[in-house]
C-alpha cells in the first residue's frame, strides 16, 4: 500500500479554515488529522465538536481524529457523531484500553492508540491485534512545529516487528516534525501515514508540499 498523507489542521488558518479544507480536498492529501487538546493531558487546548462538525460537513476525505484529553472513554459517542473517522486515543490516558478501543470500533470507527516519546512501543503488545493503527508520537505532544525526535525512527522498526510478530494489519502513523526531508527515512523504516502540520501549512505552497510527502521528493 503507498503510504498516506494527513495534514494536520491545528497549523491551518482558522481565520480561512475552509479554504485550508478546500486545499487538502484538491490535493494528494488522504486524511484530514486533527488534533484534540485539552488542557489537562496536554499544555494547550485546540478545539471542539462544533468545528469538527463543520469541518467534516466540507472535507471530503476521512477526518482522523486524534485525542489528546482526559476521560477519553466519556466522548467517543460525540465525536462519532461530529464526524471522526478514525478516533485515536493515547495509552497515556486509559487505564482499560481494551474497553475503549471496543467502544471506539462498536461506534463504526477505525481505532487508533497512540504513545509518548517516553513510553516503549512494547507496552502495546497485548493491543496491536485489535486496533487499526497505532500512532508513535514523534514530538511531545500539544503543540505544532516541534523537532522530530530522532530515536522515533527506532521505535518505528520496533512496532513494525511487533506488528508482525502478532499478525496485526494496523497502519504505522507518525505525528510531529514531519517534512520532506524525514519522509522518505519514515517511510522506509515502516511508516504507513505521514502527519504533517507545519510543513504543509507553513509552507510556501502547501499543495505542492502535499505532493512531495506523497512522492517522497525533497
Ligand atoms: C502535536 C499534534 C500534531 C501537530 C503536528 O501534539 O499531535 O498533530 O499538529 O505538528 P507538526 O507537523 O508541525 O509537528
Ligand atoms: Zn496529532
Amino acid at each position: 500500500m503507498p503510504h498516506l498523507i494527513a495534514p494536520s489542521l491545528l497549523s491551518a488558518n482558522f481565520l480561512n479554515l475552509a479554504s485550508d479544507i478546500e486545499m487538502v480536498n484538491n490535493s494528494f492529501a488522504d486524511w484530514f488529522h486533527v488534533d484534540v487538546m485539552d488542557g489537562h493531558f496536554v499544555p494547550n487546548i485546540s478545539f471542539g465538536f462544533s468545528i469538527i462538525s463543520q469541518i467534516k460537513s466540507i472535507a471530503r476525505k476521512p477526518l482522523d481524529v486524534h485525542l489528546m484529553i482526559a476521560n477519553p472513554d466519556n466522548y467517543v459517542d460525540a465525536f462519532k457523531k461530529a464526524g471522526a473517522d478514525n478516533l485515536t486515543v493515547h495509552y497515556e490516558t486509559c487505564t482499560h484500553l481494551h474497553r475503549t478501543v471496543q467502544s471506539i470500533k462498536e461506534a463504526g470507527m477505525k481505532a487508533g492508540v497512540v504513545i509518548n516519546p517516553h513510553n516503549p512501543v512494547e507496552l502495546l503488545t497485548d493491543i496491536v491485534a485489535d486496533v487499526d493503527l497505532v500512532l508513535i508520537m514523534s514530538v511531545n505532544p500539544g503543540f505544532g512545529g516541534q523537532k522530530f525526535i530522532q530515536s522515533s525512527l527506532n521505535r518505528i522498526s520496533r512496532l513494525k516487528d511487533l506488528l508482525i510478530q502478532k499478525n496485526s494489519k494496523a497502519l504505522i502513523e507518525i505525528d510531529g516534525g514531519v517534512d520532506t526531508t524525514n519522509a522518505k527515512t519514515l517511510v522506509e523504516a515502516g511508516v504507513d501515514v505521514l502527519v504533517a502540520g507545519s510543513a504543509v501549512f507553513g509552507a510556501q505552497n502547501p499543495t505542492a508540499t502535499i505532493r512531495k510527502l506523497k512522492e517522497l521528493s525533497n
